[in-house]
């Protein structure tokens, strides 16, 4: 028997990563290839008339599994139903604007979306924050839902996380597919902190260690940590854009994986709240290395942190209470 429709939510619609993205739903690649959809397009007034040309092309696309469009700027009618909700709509960066600015408009976008996303979403609807700062306006998204069970809100480290496994499997020149358990602890910024100290490569002989395997401390230690940390940066600087066809895809594997499960054996990184785990401070929410089973993630426990990560691991979970402050005097 054909499944019912998944709705799924995708702000900002008519942007670059929303271009990527909804043939990617639509085509079966975040959700599975038997289980039909239904798109909710968001975006403001001055996207709408390209919103619609995005609608135009769906229907053109005629994929077999796309069983309804909403293309909309009411935010209401956008979340109603929603069973999953991506959120990439946001405020960037222009010039002359100071964070705190750019901060200020993403956290009161965040703030009434919650209040939408609570009221109108499905039950346990789940979601994921893609837009910057992700980490601080899915805590802000948190905040203002309380009905939401924050284990239903996340936000996307998982890009960082597939850059991590594309830099190894090119070292090694390997197949990506070889490589696993690298982890992104913290936020999804300069300050993360790409890991590979559990990190492994299938080989003939078996499982293999990326620290047996690369012998080179220092490029482990340095050049690939801030390739990773300054990758976004690269891309906006080749592209003149921002990342958008793998920050789509890294969208769709982060959703897929927690509803449909991680491998055994494999974990992948998500940008949830801390429990404080790792000693990293409750109340942020901070990539970690998470399973997932039954529709739920579960934070990796007991992994060995050496002195070197426990500064990383730090480090970025201060810039993330620092961001946390700076969104709180945003709304007083
Ligand atoms: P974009 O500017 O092309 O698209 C953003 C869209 O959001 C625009 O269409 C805009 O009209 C819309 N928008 C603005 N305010 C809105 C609101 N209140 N409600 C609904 N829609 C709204 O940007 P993009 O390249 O698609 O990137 C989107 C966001 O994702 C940016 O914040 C970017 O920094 C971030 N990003 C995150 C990651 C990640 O890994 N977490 C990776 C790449 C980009
Ligand atoms: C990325 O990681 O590619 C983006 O978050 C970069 C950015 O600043 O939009």
């Amino acid at each position: 028997m054909a499944k019912d429709p998944v709705r799924v939510l995708v702000t900002g619609a008519a942007g670059q990563i929303g271009y990527a993205l909804v043939p990617m739903i639509a085509r079966g690649v975040m959700l599975g290839a038997d289980q039909p959809v239904i798109l909710h397009m968001l975006d403001i007034p001055p996207a709408a008339e390209a919103l619609n040309g995005v609608k135009m092309e769906l229907v053109d696309a005629a994929f077999p599994l796309l069983k309804g469009v909403v293309a909309t700027t009411d935010v209401v009618e956008a979340c109603t139903g929603v069973n999953i909700a991506v959120m990439v709509g946001g405020f960037p960066r222009k010039e002359g604007m100071e964070r705190k600015d750019v901060m200020s408009k993403n956290v009161s976008i965040y703030k009434s979306q919650a209040s939408a996303l609570e009221k109108h979403a499905a039950a346990n609807c789940k979601v994921l924050v893609v837009a910057n700062p992700a980490n601080t306006n899915a805590l802000i998204l948190k905040e203002f839902a309380p009905s939401i069970p924050e284990k239903n809100i996340s936000c996307l480290t998982r890009l960082d996380h597939n850059r991590a496994l594309g830099q190894i499997s090119e070292r090694l020149n390997v197949q990506v597919s070889d490589v696993k358990n690298v982890i992104i602890w913290g936020n999804h910024s300069s300050t993360q902190y790409p890991d590979v100290n559990h990190a492994s490569v299938n080989t003939p002989a078996g499982a293999k260690a990326v620290r047996e395997l690369v012998s080179d401390d220092a490029w482990l230690n340095g050049e690939f940590i801030t390739t990773v940390q300054q990758r976004g940066a690269a891309i906006i600087k080749a592209r003149k854009l921002s990342s958008a066809l793998s920050a789509a895809s890294a969208a769709c594997d982060h959703i897929r994986d927690w509803v449909l499960g991680t491998p055994e054996g494999t974990w992948v990184s998500m940008g949830v709240y801390s429990d404080g785990s790792y000693n990293v401070p409750a109340g942020l929410i901070y990539s970690f290395p998470v399973t997932c089973q039954n529709g739920e993630w579960k934070i990796v426990q007991g992994l060995p942190i050496d002195e070197f990560s426990r500064k990383k691991l730090d480090l970025t979970a201060e810039e993330l209470s620092e961001e946390k402050a700076l969104a709180y005097s945003c709304l007083s």
